[in-house]
């Protein structure tokens, strides 16, 4: 079977309503997201400075979106790195399992929304990047 790269994790634009009183953005189950929705979690009130993710998952397929402000997106899949700026709510990166992550220069006010396909699960980690180069080997 092919391996999953960071190439196939690719940035998913997400239909934009304009109205002169602001903007909305909807997405669906099985429409607008490529996998079934069963949680959401947000970051806000990130210090400056600090950076999050440092993992990687078994199973769970999430789509990161900058609900407000921006922040860069590091996926590694131990041969290749991609770094993807997020900094609009209409755009979302689609990060498939087994991707190494890091999340860093977030801007002051950033809200960080991820829609993800499984429940919180601490089996489903990898937490170091030592095991996760011995996972993807
Ligand atoms: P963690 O996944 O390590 O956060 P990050 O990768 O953003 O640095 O989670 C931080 C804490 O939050 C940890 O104690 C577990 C808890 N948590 C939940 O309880 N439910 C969740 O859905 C998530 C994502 C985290």
């Amino acid at each position: 079977m092919k391996k999953t790269t960071v190439f196939d994790c690719n940035i998913v634009h997400f239909p934009r309503l304009q109205n002169r009183a602001g903007n909305i953005t909807a997405v669906q189950n099985g429409i607008e997201l490529p996998f079934d929705l069963k949680r959401v979690y947000y970051l806000y009130d990130i210090p400056g400075g600090e950076d999050r993710g440092a993992h990687a998952h078994l199973r769970l397929e999430q789509m990161i979106i900058a609900a407000s402000g921006s922040f860069d997106v590091t996926i590694d899949d131990g041969r290749n790195k991609k770094t993807v700026q997020l900094n609009r709510p209409f755009f979302g990166l689609h990060v498939l399992p087994g991707m190494w992550r890091d999340i860093s220069n977030f801007s002051s006010g950033a809200i960080c929304l991820v829609l993800a396909s499984e429940l919180y699960d601490t089996t489903d980690y990898i937490r170091t990047y030592e095991e996760y180069l011995n996972y993807v080997k």
